[in-house]
């Protein structure tokens, strides 16, 4: 049976690597959203290559009006009692590496809109279609730089507030739908050698990647694909990992 999933910011990183993961499987029918498909060569070229992948134009996940064409558009694509069964509001920005104090609020409010807003968004907007499949699962991509207890004392306050926020959403969201059948999952995808991974870790290492591997386990976005897909998105059905924690892309529990 088709199962069908939703990622956004699927042109590159690890939404990208989703995307080529999940179509391994031919009974997934992976809608891959883009802010200009014209100018997402990688996942058009894969796309054109590979018939379970559509490019879907999501102009801007901060946008109702870009969300509403956006889910127009898969609702489109779907047949008339065919809903979607996965979800996966993945697109983000981290781009500031001041200290707390010295972060401009413009900063923390334009993260704050991409990274939170913006996947809320994603999700309300989704939802009519997530209701129409009994599987109604939601895995938002979160990060352990939003955690409390196992603060990591890198300089990245705006980025790592806002996966907070969303750890405290994804708990929200499991009351208020637990009635209506939801699953919804915050993972964290590993530090990841994507643009927004390698700031990072030329910030904290000045480039240096060999060390970055030691340090912190910094992985490929193929490799984070592949532990999301196995550990995460199979290991819910497989009851290997729950709604109420926070998990690494290789199916270890970290601390919210
Ligand atoms: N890389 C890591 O080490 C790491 C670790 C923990 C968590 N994460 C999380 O993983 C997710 C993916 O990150 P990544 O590393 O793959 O980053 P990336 O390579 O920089 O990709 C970010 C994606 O988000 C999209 N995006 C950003 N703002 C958007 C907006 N307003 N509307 C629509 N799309 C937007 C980008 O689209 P454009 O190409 O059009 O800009 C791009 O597709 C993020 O939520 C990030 O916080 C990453």
């Amino acid at each position: 049976m088709t199962k069908n999933y939703v990622i956004t910011g699927a042109n590159r990183g690890i939404g990208l690597a989703l995307v080529k993961e999940l179509a391994k499987d031919s009974n997934n029918r992976v809608f891959a959203t883009a802010r200009d498909p014209s100018n997402a060569k990688d996942l058009s070229d894969f796309a054109k290559e590979h018939s379970n992948v559509e490019v879907i134009q999501l102009k801007d996940t901060t946008s109702v009006e870009a969300t509403d064409e956006a889910v127009a558009a898969v609702e489109a694509k779907l047949g008339k009692d065919e809903g979607i069964d996965v979800l996966i509001p993945n697109a983000g920005v981290s781009y500031s590496f001041e200290t707390t104090l010295n972060t401009s609020p413009e900063v923390y409010k334009d993260t704050y809109n991409i990274n939170v807003i913006g996947n809320l968004i994603t999700f309300q907007k989704f939802y009519k279609l997530l209701l129409k499949s009994n599987n109604r699962e939601v895995f938002f991509t979160s990060s352990v730089g939003g955690s409390i207890t196992g603060f990591i004392p890198h300089p990245i306050s705006p980025y790592a507030s806002t996966k907070s926020v969303i750890n405290y959403l994804v708990r929200a969201f499991n009351v208020d739908l637990k009635n209506e059948g939801f699953k919804v999952v915050a993972f964290h995808p590993g530090l990841v050698g994507t643009d927004l991974g390698n700031v990072a870790i030329e910030k904290a290492v000045n480039g240096d990647f060999e060390l970055a591997k030691k340090l912190y386990g910094l992985i490929t976005p193929e490799e984070s694909a592949h532990g999301i897909v196995e550990n995460i998105i199979k290991g819910l059905s497989q009851g290997k990992i729950d709604v109420d924690h926070l998990w690494s892309y290789d199916g270890t529990q970290l601390q919210w």
